[in-house]
């Protein structure tokens, strides 16, 4: 197959849809691998490191539409791109269509397959190519958290991990699933105290057991989120209800209740955020003040550390990327029904329920298209 990585023309998106090692597997495979120039430059990739591999440099994203079976991106195709799509050719990015109809339009109008990285599943019932990006968010929030508690930024002036003779920053985590942990492990690996609040007792049970001398769950009725949150220096959301909005779970009123220059980093923002007085940020301008407390609400956190996004990316799609290549689409989505998840469009016809039910569109069953 031939497998096009064109560069990410999103704005301020650096990452990469495939790795020089991905793009080296794929060599090695049999397959033939087109880059467009510079698209792994945001990564820190450079043309070079692609052409080692025997991947072919091309020089605009044209040839690499024109020519390859299969496009490998990371965010959805733009209004640009998706004008280049053809009938057969195979899309393997991340799509979100449900709240995007005009995108969906044109990859319906477009003829193509297009399998959405956010709905392909796993055996555990998790989303294996969202998780990488959990796991990147998760980490960074402490790290942006601290950053915001600095003075400089508006914030109380605390050190997370404290020093001898001065107590710790209180450090609350509202979500305890993959963002969650990930922020706890790294908040408590600063030296702050923290607490991790969920609804879920069985995932309470399982943070018990594996990081009960790292940091503590507490179950998040109203009352208790109220306490913590009052107490807490650095506030993370990370809840999520999969396929609704976040819930508010922190009012303007709660504000007044909280220490002067305490920071909130709400990772669930992309949700719309658990705050109520969260609002999208950027990288270029990330945290705004409201009634003393440090709101840090950027969408893409990820982004701020493109070189390890790509990578962790990189290896979560690289087994599926490979069955796409190795046997064509429909026959890797019967052999992995965790991959036929992450179909959503096919030949003009939408097959993922959720989108169809979300922009009122027929929807015909993957079971069906891939034996068609
Ligand atoms: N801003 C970014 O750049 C970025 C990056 C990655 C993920 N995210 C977002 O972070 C959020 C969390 O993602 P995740 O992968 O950790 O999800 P997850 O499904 O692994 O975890 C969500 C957790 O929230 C808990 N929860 C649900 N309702 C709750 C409530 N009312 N109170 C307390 N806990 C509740 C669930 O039990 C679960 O443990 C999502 O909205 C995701 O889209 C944002």
């Amino acid at each position: 197959m031939k497998i096009g990585c064109p560069k990410e023309i999103k704005p301020q998106e650096f990452r990469v849809g495939m790795t020089p090692n991905a793009a080296h597997e794929a060599i090695s495979h049999g397959h033939e691998v087109l880059i467009e120039t510079q698209a792994g430059a945001g990564s820190g990739f450079d043309d070079a490191a692609y052409a080692s591999t025997g991947a072919t440099i091309v020089d605009t994203a044209t040839e690499v539409f024109a020519s390859a079976d299969m496009i490998v991106k990371v965010k959805e195709p733009q209004a640009g791109e998706r004008k280049m799509l053809r009938e057969g050719q195979l899309l393997f990015t991340y799509l979100h269509l449900a709240p995007d109809p005009v995108q969906t339009r044109d990859l319906l109008a477009s003829g193509c397959t297009a399998i959405a990285y956010e709905t392909v599943t796993d055996a555990a019932g998790g989303l294996p190519l969202l998780a990488p990006m959990s796991e990147v968010a998760g980490k960074l929030a402490p790290q942006v958290g601290a950053w915001t508690l600095q003075k400089a930024n508006g914030g109380r002036g605390v050190l997370m991990g404290g020093v001898p003779g001065v107590g710790p920053a209180q450090v609350v985590v509202i979500g305890g699933g993959v963002v969650g942990t990930h922020a706890a492990r790294v908040a408590a690996g600063m030296g702050a105290h923290v607490t991790v609040l969920d609804r879920s007792l069985p995932r309470m049970r399982y943070l018990d057991d594996v990081f009960g001398g790292v940091f503590r769950t507490s179950f998040a009725s109203a009352g208790n989120t109220a306490e913590l949150v009052a107490l807490a220096d650095l506030v993370v959301g990370a809840v999520l209800v999969p396929g609704a909005a976040a819930p508010k779970l922190v009012t303007r009123a709660q504000l007044s209740t909280m220490k002067p220059g305490a920071a909130i980093v709400d990772v669930a923002i992309d949700q719309g955020g658990c705050f109520e007085t969260s609002h999208a940020t950027t990288h270029q301008d990330p945290i705004y003040d409201v009634d003393g407390i440090m709101h840090y609400c950027v969408a893409n956190m990820p982004g701020a550390v493109a070189r390890t996004s790509t990578i962790a990316l990189g290896n979560a799609t690289m087994p599926f990327l490979l069955a796409l290549a190795d046997k064509g689409w429909k026959q890797a989505c019967l052999d992995d029904p965790h991959l036929m998840a992450g179909l959503n469009v096919h030949a003009g016809e939408l097959t993922y329920y959720a989108v169809g039910k979300a922009l009122g569109i027929d929807v015909v069953s993957p079971n069906i298209m891939v034996k068609s």
